[in-house]
């Protein structure tokens, strides 16, 4: 059996790789008879036991519905349940909890935004800039209220290494512009964006800017106070925390202008048939009984990523990086796609004309879990002229053995389809 351990180069003091990968159950599995290569983190990220123990736990001895009984259960949930939104606020340094809105994830964070906020503000003819990178959860929101109001979209573009042309900011910026999305990490390229900058030129104009942070919040700290963004979405399970939670940050200024994107219960204050009272902020955003369980898990999460330490992160995801772009560039017929200067942990490739399924598929074999095709950003693979790539991302639980193996299944692959 393969042994993935730490090559013992890591420069990394009070990081113990070892001890780290037992926190992930899954990761000590086998896939197709060989040990699992997780390196498909940017689709998800794998649950460490404190965070599963915490799930099985709520389910077994706390389990009821939050805001809503007198009882002592629905008082622990709803204690449960608030305490992760200052775990979440803390650790995106918001202003308040009342900034922090709980969404299934960043796809319907955005979509409240941009039915909720930007809808009612745009008129036939205005515009919302968006970039050419973005995941397709930051373009088709946008579509849609556009189609809707007669608006249209811009897009920043990038360039050939997958970097972003903030500069053209400037020019795209008019007078009828009344929104700007922009991805802080970009999922199929890897791509660190310059939002400080964005948002700087976005404020400048004053218009306000959403961030996407779907990719970002698992590579480093967040604060959006300092960030100056009028708002920031996230998805939990892409750090550590349950699928179907994420948080939604808005300005507090502007979150009390939005109109309520959902009806039902706890959005409400009084309900009568002639008029309906919405609720403060942030429960005016959180209509029917919501994912508790996910909430308490994601707070969860974000202890335990913090316990990891960011600099500890960092260091070894780009260790990661290094390595995997070094190992992959060198071989024969592998092409990288995306190499900005500034990059997290996601290596992006082709291998010849091999289509990026069966890249994915010979890899599978061989235990490497990576994601194959066009990663939700078609726009980038046209830009790129390429149907989808192969796309390795990793993260603080993954060593350098695993991008020997990687680059050994690759190798493998090569020779399977072109001999
Ligand atoms: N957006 C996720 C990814 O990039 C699912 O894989």
């Amino acid at each position: 059996m393969h042994q993935v351990l730490n090559k013992n180069i890591s420069p990394l003091k009070n990081f113990d790789i070892k001890k780290i990968r037992e926190d992930f159950p899954i990761l000590s599995r086998m896939v197709n008879g060989k040990p699992l290569v997780y390196l498909d983190n940017a689709a998800t990220s794998q649950k460490p036991q404190v965070v599963i123990d915490v799930l099985q736990n709520y389910y077994q001895n706390e389990n009821s519905n939050v805001h809503r009984g007198v009882h002592f259960l629905s008082d622990r949930a709803t204690n449960l349940y608030e305490e992760a939104r200052e775990k979440i606020q803390k650790f995106l340094n918001a202003k308040s909890t009342k900034e922090i809105i709980y969404v299934r994830g960043t796809t319907e964070g955005i979509n409240l935004v941009a039915n909720s906020f930007v809808k009612p503000r745009l008129n036939e003819g205005d515009n919302i800039i968006v970039s050419l990178m973005e995941h397709h959860a930051n373009v088709v929101p946008w579509q849609l209220v556009c189609d809707e109001k007669k608006a249209k979209i811009k897009i920043i573009p990038i360039n050939k290494k997958g970097e972003l042309l903030v500069d053209s900011l400037h020019g795209l910026i008019d007078e009828k512009t009344k929104f700007i999305s922009v991805v802080h990490i970009s999922n199929s390229l890897g791509t660190i964006n310059p939002i400080n900058e964005a948002i700087e030129i976005a404020h400048k104009n004053n218009i306000p800017i959403l961030i996407d942070g779907a990719q970002s919040v698992c590579h480093g700290s967040v604060d959006v106070q300092k960030l100056d963004c009028d708002f920031f979405v996230f998805s939990g399970h892409k750090i550590c925390g349950p699928t179907g939670i994420g948080a939604l940050y808005g300005k507090e200024k502007w979150l009390e202008e939005m109109p309520p994107y959902q009806g039902g219960g706890d959005m409400i204050l009084q309900v009568t048939f002639e008029k309906t009272i919405y609720n403060d902020l942030p429960y005016k955003f959180e209509a029917g009984t919501p994912n508790i369980s996910g909430a308490i898990g994601l707070g969860t999460a974000l202890d335990y990523v913090q316990s990891i330490g960011y600099e500890n992160l960092h260091t070894q995801e780009n260790l990661l990086l290094k390595y995997a772009t070094e190992k992959l560039s060198k071989i024969d017929k592998v092409q990288i796609i995306g190499t900005a200067d500034n990059k997290a942990s996601i290596v992006s490739f082709v291998m010849a004309d091999i289509h990026a399924h069966d890249v994915g598929t010979i890899l599978d074999q061989e235990g490497v879990a990576v994601r194959a095709g066009h990663h939700c950003t078609q726009p980038v693979m046209d830009y790129f002229g390429v149907p989808g790539t192969a796309r390795a991302s990793f993260s603080f639980y993954n060593t350098l053995e695993e991008v020997d193996i990687l680059e050994d299944a690759v190798k493998k692959g090569i020779k399977i389809f072109l001999g």
